[in-house]
């Protein structure tokens, strides 16, 4: 992941090699110690950094307290990332070379400080190192800006002895220095984790990138604006109070609060009244109205969005409605379907006979929004750093309205009078098999309801 880095630099040594030995000596002596801010080379100490405590005990109080209840501070610590880490890529990226950066890599985001230091693997979470801080306190605020053009794959560039960064220009601290920074406040500044390339060059997570090309960039509405509103605060104990105080609530995929609504479903029949064996034909439309990127977002190989729909008659009978096909490439992984997938896993389990788990885990014939990753062998892959292509992206993207038809025999034993249908769409962080098959707890594949709407038809006699 720093080979760009690398290869700039030998670069420009080659451009340079026709001058002087000694010049080219000190200039390379030069680019060195410029490039000293960069995560190229280990020489921080976690000493570098306050801790979250420090900064949030007695001082910015509330910051600290928001900041606690999001993912962001669960970086390191947090079940899901531990499993994913030690049990499958640590593994895997002994056994194999082509991957074998990211034992390292993972830290990166999800433990930067460890990262910088060297500190590879960090201890578990339950020796409680420094590196369960995760991304904290002191290490945003402490991010100058990032390497090369696009941010992404922590990139980024620190000076953790500098003064704090922030929005402000006026704040005198009794502790630290402060600066005002407009990269803080920029989306590219959260692309340095929100964006990830994996060992085969291909884009595994780009929140970043999405954001960028839809709607709301143009708009100049940015990650910030979503995922830390303004609201009335006091940010720091002997500060004033602001009423455009930037919230650390980095609410996402983890809320069920922030998830409900993202989608506004409507559904409607073709005819209002049908006798039995006969076709009743369902359009719906669905509306993302909330995400500033496409949904779902960041982690796609493990995140799940479907849409259900189920009739019930007047006796109270009920019947699942398979989606219409649609006919384009890649579409029957779009479709609940009752196959094996994830094989690879098997590698890092030590059984390369692992016939893998079901791949989807929702009703057969239900319409799922995502975007498949797949491994150098062509199978369904939820190991992002062992993806060598993507599928076909069928997710929601900002404004976005998705239609999707459902062909509806009336069944010969429906009951004559009113029949109800339901399109119900729901949200899963973790493909609820693997959840299963890896001990995950239960919580990260619980279904989050995102949106339901119903229609009615009359069923003859
Ligand atoms: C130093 C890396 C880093 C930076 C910079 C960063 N993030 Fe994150 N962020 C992460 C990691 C890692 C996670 C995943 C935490 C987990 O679940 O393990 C995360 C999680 C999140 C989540 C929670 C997602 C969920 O599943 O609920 C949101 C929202 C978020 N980040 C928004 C932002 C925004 C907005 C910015 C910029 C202001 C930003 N992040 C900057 C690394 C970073
Ligand atoms: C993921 C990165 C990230 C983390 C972690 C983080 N912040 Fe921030 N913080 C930001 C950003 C981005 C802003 C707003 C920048 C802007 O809009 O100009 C900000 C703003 C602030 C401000 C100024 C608020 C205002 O409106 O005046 C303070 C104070 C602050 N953070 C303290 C903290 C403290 C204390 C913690 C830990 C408990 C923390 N931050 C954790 C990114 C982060
Ligand atoms: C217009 C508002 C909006 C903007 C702008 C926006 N987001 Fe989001 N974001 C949302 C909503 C709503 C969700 C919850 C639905 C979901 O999980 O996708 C979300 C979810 C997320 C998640 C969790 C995804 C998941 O399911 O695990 C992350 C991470 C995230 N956003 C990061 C970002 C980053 C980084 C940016 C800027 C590059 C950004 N967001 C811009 C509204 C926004
Ligand atoms: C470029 C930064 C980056 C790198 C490198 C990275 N991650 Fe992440 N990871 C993130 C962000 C950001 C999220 C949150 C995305 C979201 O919420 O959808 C995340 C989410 C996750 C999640 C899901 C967390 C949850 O609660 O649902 C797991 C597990 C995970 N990462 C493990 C890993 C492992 C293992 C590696 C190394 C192979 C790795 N990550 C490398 C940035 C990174």
């Amino acid at each position: 992941m720093t080979f760009t880095f690398l290869i700039v630099r030998i670069s420009f040594i080659r451009t340079l090699s026709l001058l002087s030995s000694i010049i080219c000596i000190l200039l390379f002596f030069t680019i060195s110690v410029i490039a000293g801010d960069s995560h190229t080379d280990k020489k921080y100490s976690y000493d570098d950094w306050s801790t979250p405590e420090y900064c949030g005990s007695s001082c910015h109080v509330d910051i600290y307290q928001q900041w606690r209840q999001s993912m962001m501070s669960q970086s390191y610590t947090h079940h899901w990332d531990e499993i994913e880490y030690f049990n499958l890529a640590i593994p895997h990226a002994e056994k194999d070379e082509v991957v074998a950066e990211v034992k390292e890599g993972c830290n990166g985001c999800h433990a930067p400080m460890s990262f910088l230091v060297g500190d590879v693997p960090p201890p578990r979470p339950e020796e409680n190192s420094r590196a369960n801080e995760g991304v904290h306190c002191d290490f945003c605020h402490t991010i100058t800006g990032f390497e090369g053009d696009i941010p992404f794959n922590f990139n980024y560039v620190v000076d953790p002895k500098g003064p704090k960064l922030g929005p402000r220009l006026d704040p005198v601290s009794p502790s630290h220095k402060t600066m005002k920074s407009d990269f803080l406040a920029s989306g590219d500044f959260c692309g340095i984790c929100h964006n990830e390339k994996d060992p085969y060059g291909i884009w595994v997570k780009s929140t970043h990138l999405e954001w960028k090309e839809g709607p709301y960039y143009d708009q100049g509405v940015k990650c910030q604006d979503c995922h830390m509103t303004y609201g009335s605060m006091v940010t720091a104990s002997m500060g004033p109070k602001y009423e455009d105080a930037r919230l650390h609530l980095f609410h996402g995929g983890h809320d069920p609060g922030k998830v409900r609504g993202v989608v506004e479903l409507r559904i409607n029949p073709d005819i209002r009244e049908a006798e039995p064996g006969e076709d009743v034909r369902f359009t719906v439309a669905l509306f993302n109205q909330k995400t500033g990127h496409k949904f779902p977002t960041g982690s796609v190989e493990d995140r799940i969005l479907w849409l259900h729909v189920e009739a019930i008659d007047n006796n109270g009978n009920t019947y699942h409605l398979p989606v219409d096909k649609k006919g384009f490439e890649g579409e029957e992984y779009t479709i609940g379907a009752d196959v094996l997938a994830y094989q690879d896993m098997g590698i890092a389990l030590n059984d390369p006979n692992f016939e893998g788990v079901q791949r989807d885990g929702i009703p057969i014939g239900d319409r799922i929004f995502r975007m498949p990753y797949f491994d150098p062998q062509g199978r369904m892959t939820i190991q992002q750093w062992n993806t060598k292509t993507l599928g076909v992206d069928y997710r929601i993207g900002p404004r976005e309205t998705k239609m999707e038809t459902f062909t509806f025999t009336v069944p010969d034993d429906a009951v004559p009078g009113e029949m109800k249908i339901t399109a119900t769409l729901n949200y899963q962080l973790l493909v609820k098999p693997i959840a299963e098959f890896l001990n995950v707890p239960s919580e990260e594949s619980g279904i989050m309801e995102v949106n339901n709407h119903s229609t009615f038809i009359e069923v003859l006699p």
